[in-house]
């Protein structure tokens, strides 16, 4: 998987990917993080990247030469995605993350200020994308989201297994944990996860999963179809 990330701010990038699990699924190759400077492509000979909105309004918008300058020259390759990142866009989630996964090349574009023209968006983007209804004041914090959460599904980042239980991927949120000691500031584990019956075990998971879908995220129950285990739970 290849990312290709388009920024003002390419440090931002670069820093915060050079860590723990991105960092090391870097060095097996498994992932590959590359941030182009949109201003080094800028033919304005101050080397501005943005300007005023035509209309008028409050705020600057980024122009559209050197993000299609940055773009082509990154050659992307015959089969890729171009994501702009902007509170305007598709709400992101797993499954969209779980999708994305399986591209083999992904360019992100990074806005700024008010941004970018749209003539970028209807020339080259193919996924308008938000990470949620809040404003970021630049696209950079969005990216981070989308690389971290697309590479730890690519094959061999991380331990197969640990993503198939976890949060979303089985449309209830996870379970709770625990960890040693079994007793802290006098709260101690629950008693079932020390019984070795696996059975026992994985159904008091589930009740969990449920208990905490219900508090949390009750939206997520409306598509989703309760297994008659879970209904004899959720009457008891
Ligand atoms: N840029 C600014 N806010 C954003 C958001 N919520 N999602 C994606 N990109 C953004």
């Amino acid at each position: 998987m290849i990312f290709k990330v388009l920024t003002l701010f390419p440090e931002v990038i670069l820093s915060a990917t050079n860590y723990s699990i991105l960092k090391r699924a870097q060095q097996k190759g498994l992932i590959k993080i590359e941030a182009i400077n949109i201003r080094e492509f800028t033919l304005d000979k101050h080397k501005r990247a943005d300007d005023y909105p035509y209309g008028g309004g409050y705020g600057m918008v980024m122009t559209a030469q050197p993000i299609i300058d940055a773009y082509e020259s990154i050659k992307p390759g015959r089969t890729h995605r171009v994501i702009y990142l902007t509170p305007q866009g598709k709400r992101y989630n797993q499954q969209y993350a779980e999708q994305l996964s399986k591209e083999e090349e992904i360019v992100i574009i990074c806005g700024h200020y008010e941004g970018i023209d749209q003539r970028v968006i209807d020339m080259i983007v193919t996924d308008e994308v938000s990470i949620g209804d809040y404003v970021l004041s630049g696209g950079e914090y969005a990216a981070l989201v989308l690389i971290d959460s697309i590479s730890r599904l690519v094959k061999g980042v991380i331990e197969e297994k640990s993503t198939q239980e976890e949060s979303f991927s089985t449309g209830l949120l996870e379970y709770p944990q625990y960890t040693r000691p079994f007793e802290f500031r006098g709260k101690k584990v629950p008693e079932i996860l020390l019984c070795g019956d696996h059975e026992k075990i994985r159904k008091w998971r589930r009740y969990q999963s449920l208990l905490k879908t219900i508090k949390n995220r009750p939206d997520l129950l409306e598509n989703f179809e309760l297994t008659d285990e879970d209904r004899e739970f959720l009457i008891k």
